[in-house]
Formats: structure tokens, sequence, C-alpha cells
């Protein structure tokens, strides 16, 4: 087999860690990039595994459908299935937009769907749309470091509590939930209102599904902790603790507000403490999302803390530009997204 280019080599210019980013030389057109991509895989999936991200800029990407020819030279393989947690619409065949949550919720790092039973390889996105006022970043964490860096009292209380997630959501004639802590209905995360193709569906990923009176429906699931990246070995923390847990939403905000001191984000902050008082009234399992260890036990609160402190020591947090496409390792980098005002569009797709 062709040895891979050194990155010297290349027809592009290549700089920086997380993400590696690839601009071009002379000519911005897509479709040479895409033809140079597709011809080399092996370059593809040395950097994408080495940096956890690569990153596309200043080509001619003008809409979804070059967005989509160069996701499909990075992975041929695209898929268009989605049992994730987040509102999605899509814009083509296989680009989504990538969340209609609220613009001020903070998406805390997660690697796509690590609690279905195949979780994406690869994951897309490209800015449509820059945020103008500010914020909206699409932050990038390598997981694989938070998984070395844990407190290994920490790590080995989770791979010994093991997880277990669940998952509240609303029967189909209620709408839009307008709490973003609340999941979307079933009919609208599994796109029927059949109950027995319900059942299937959570059969095939491994989620218990549990009817409840005014046709609600509540997921058990369990995951591992960790994965193993399938090509280096290497342990990743690959689970949704940062997602599920139900201190995510005031911990977040705690987090953006420090990180971002300005009136806006310390009201949210504010709003999301009272929530969460609220919201820890209920019973564990009547949260929207809510983990905790497989015995039923509760994950200690200063472990979930401490998981967060090592997550935003490496988040990577850079400004979208307007055609900037990031293809990123699902099996070892997060992605997230940081709170926005204005217009922002981004959209998505995996493989
Ligand atoms: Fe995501």
């Amino acid at each position: 087999m062709a040895q891979a280019p050194a990155t010297a080599d290349l027809p592009f210019h290549a700089e920086g860690d997380l993400p590696l980013t690839i601009t071009p030389g002379d000519d911005p057109d897509v479709d040479a990039l895409c033809a140079w991509l597709t011809a080399h895989p092996d370059w593809v999936q040395d950097e994408l595994t080495r940096h956890g991200a690569l990153r596309f800029r200043g080509f001619a990407v003008t809409g979804p459908e070059a967005f989509e020819r160069i996701a499909r030279a990075v992975d041929p393989e695209l898929k268009n299935d989605y049992l994730g947690t987040s509102p999605r619409d899509a814009v083509t065949d296989y680009v989504f937009n990538a969340s209609e949550l609220p613009p001020y919720f903070p998406i805390p790092q997660h690697c796509e769907m690590t609690f279905c039973a195949n979780p994406p390889r690869r994951i897309f996105f490209c800015c449509l749309e820059e945020p103008r006022k500010g914020g909206g970043e699409t932050p990038l964490c390598d997981f694989r470091n938070v998984w070395r860096d844990l407190d290994p009292e920490v790590r080995n209380r989770f791979e010994a509590g093991g997880l277990r997630i669940v998952r509240n959501y609303e029967g189909p004639k209620d709408g839009e939930p307008e709490d973003p802590t609340q999941l979307k209905p079933w009919p609208d995360m599994f796109h029927t209102t059949d109950r027995d193709e319900v059942e299937a569906q959570c059969r095939a990923e491994g989620f218990e599904a549990e009817w409840l009176p005014g046709d609600r429906l509540r997921l058990w699931s369990t995951q591992p902790v960790r994965r193993d990246h399938p090509v280096t070995g290497e342990p990743v923390w690959h689970n949704h603790t940062t997602t599920f847990h139900i201190s995510t939403a005031e911990a977040e905000l705690r987090r953006v507000a420090a990180f971002r001191p300005d009136e806006r984000h310390r009201g949210l902050a504010g709003m999301a403490a009272e929530l969460a008082k609220k919201q820890r009234q209920r019973a564990s399992n009547e949260h929207g999302m809510h983990c905790m260890h497989l015995d039923g036990s509760e994950i200690r609160e200063e472990d979930v803390e401490h998981l967060r402190d090592v997550v935003w020591r490496h988040m990577v947090i850079e400004p979208w530009r307007l055609g900037d496409v990031v293809a990123v390792d699902n099996h070892s980098t997060s992605h997230g997204r940081l709170p926005y005002e204005g217009p922002r569009r981004v959209v998505v797709c995996w493989a």
C-alpha cells in the first residue's frame, strides 16, 4: 500500500493540533479537495485518528450539498438514522440542522450517541451562517485525554458502578417541550406513533421501554463507561454522563458564565440554578434525562464535577467561520455548543 503523504507534501496547508486545520493553496475548489481526499484515504484516516478532528477552512463551501460532498470524501458511508436527544430537522437526505435546542442552552461535550448500540464513527459539522454576536462555538475535546486525566479513584468508581440512563418522553399530543431539559415527544424521536415499532427500535438499541399513563414513554438503558479506540486501542471516556446527569444544565451554565462573565450569562446561570432546585424534588426516574449507577444509586455529585473540570480543561473553543467543515473522530473526540444570540446556522451529518 502506498505511504500516506507527509503533511509537508500536501497540496494544502495543514496546521494545528485539535483540530488539524486544512486550508487551500491557490485553489479553494471543493471538487479538487474531494478528489484529493478520496485518493488519499490512509492520510485521512491517520490524521483524523491522531488529531481527533480535521477542519477544512477557506474552501468554496456554499451550501449543504458541498458539505455533504466533503463529508463523503472523508467517509463514503454517511447515515441518516438518528436516535439522539437533540431536536433536528433534515436539510438534505443526509444533512440535518445541528440542533434546534434554544440558543441560550449550552450543549455539553459528548461523543455522538454513545448510549446507542452502534455510535457513529464520524460526525461532520459545517457552518453556513456565522454567529454574528459571538458565542455559538462548537468546542471539541479529546476524550482520550479526559480518560487519562481523571482522578483514578473517580474513574474506578465510574467503572465499578457502571452507568444506567433514564429518559422520559412526552406523548404525541403534547407538542415540543418548552423546557429544554425535557425531551421531545417520543413519536418525534422514533418517527412513528406505532408502539410496536417503537419497541422494536428499542430492542435493536438495547433500550428498555416502559409505557406510562398519559401515553408517556420511559426508556432505561445501560452503557459502558469506557470504550477502547478501534484503531489505536487507546482507552476513551465514551459515555453520556456529561449530558444526561441531572446537574448538567446548572453546572454547564455556571461554567459558561465563568468563561464569559457578562450579565446575560450570569442571569442564565442563576435561572438554571433555580430550575435545578425544583427539578431535584422529582424522583430520579422522573427527570427528562438522568443517569445513575447500575444498582440505582446516585453518582456522587463531586465525581461529576471533577469530570466536568477535566473536560473543560481540555476543551478547544474557536469561533466558526463561514464555510468551515469539521470532521470529527467520534470514537475519540467530543463536541458541544456554547450559547449564542442572533442568527447562526450549523448543519451536521455522520457516518
Ligand atoms: Fe451531538
